[in-house]
């Protein structure tokens, strides 16, 4: 297989608090994906999702670890790692057209001048589904809530990226809406064989986007592999926890509580002993990430 064009090594991330506590929001988490690979990053509220999101784009640096795109460090954000937010409202500004929106990015790092800019911004947004000619001078307040995420995808991929961080980009949406937006990220990772890392709270689009997926809990590696592996058996008693808490398409399946969100400080052992249903005295130890199959690993004393 070609080298990685992503690979985090180790990552960690510590949030000073006040009182001079801290907290782990990220802890010793590696990965790779190659050209036209899509990670999700799966776990609940809190979890270390966006932190990791932000470091794989340069916006926060780790304390510990590294990462590299195509072998080269990522110490700040590079043109090749462009990310998709939640809310892309708060990025765009509220004066100006969409078009100079998707423009400005390629006006800054680009270099190109503003007829070319221009030409290529259109080409975006008629990629995204938002023809320019009838979108390009449109306010943000003038879209819908798919629109606006349409153009937060337009503007990420302004720069040509090779790598695309997508931070929870259809938890705001309708379900209808939400299944296009799915459709157009995996038509342009196939495009452009970009490497994805999807973040997401929900299982259930999990599958649609990911051939990989990295479960994170208080900020550590819980379990990892690939999507089918891992969602038709989960090993990690989180994952399993998680997975059941997902709705499922049969009214029948007892639907277990949804997990609730993690206490903060750090905790000696297993991270997810207190609410394992499985913990005993082993779990006081924190259990290591082991293979458990192929690309697979499975941080939990008992998984087999
Ligand atoms: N700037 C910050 N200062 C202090 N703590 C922070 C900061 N940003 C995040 N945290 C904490 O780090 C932990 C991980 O946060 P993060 O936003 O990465 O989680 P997440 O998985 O993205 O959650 P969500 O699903 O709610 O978006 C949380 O406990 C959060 O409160
Ligand atoms: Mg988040």
């Amino acid at each position: 297989m070609t080298a990685p064009w992503l690979e985090a090594n180790h990552l960690s991330h510590r949030f000073p608090l006040p009182g001079g506590r801290s907290l782990l929001a990220v802890d010793d988490v590696s990965f790779r994906l190659h050209q036209g690979e899509t990670l999700a990053l799966v776990g609940e509220s809190g979890s270390g999702k966006t932190t990791l999101g932000r470091m794989v784009v340069g916006l926060t640096a780790p304390q510990s670890g590294s990462l590299s795109f195509a072998g080269s460090a990522i110490r700040a954000p590079r043109r090749e790692v462009q990310m998709v937010f939640q809310d892309n409202a708060a990025a765009l500004n509220p004066r100006h057209g969409i078009g100079a929106s998707v423009m400005a990015p390629l006006l800054w790092t680009g270099g190109l001048r503003r007829a070319a800019a221009e030409a290529q911004a259109r080409a975006l947004l008629d990629r995204v589904g938002l023809p320019a000619e009838h979108f390009f001078t449109r306010l943000p307040h003038e879209l819908s809530g798919g629109q606006r995420q349409r153009v937060g995808i337009a503007r990420a991929l302004a720069p040509n990226p090779s790598v695309l961080v997508a931070d929870e980009p259809v938890s705001a949406l309708d379900v209808s809406v939400r299944a296009q937006i799915l459709l157009l990220f995996r038509e342009l990772r196939d495009e452009r064989g970009l490497a994805s890392l999807f973040i997401t709270h929900d299982l259930g689009v999990v599958r649609s986007v990911a051939q990989l997926v990295l479960v994170l809990y208080r900020g550590r590696v819980v379990e990892q592999g690939p999507v089918a592996a891992v969602m038709d058996r989960p090993r990690h008693p989180y994952s399993q926890a998680l997975r059941a808490a997902t709705p499922v398409p049969d009214p029948d399946r007892p639907r277990p509580a949804t997990p609730r969100p993690p206490d903060l400080g750090d905790v000696p052992g297993c991270a997810f002993r207190a609410r394992c249903p499985q913990a005993h005295a082993a779990c006081a130890v924190p259990p290591p990430l082991r293979a458990v199959a192929a690309e697979h690993d499975v941080a939990c004393h008992l998984a087999a």
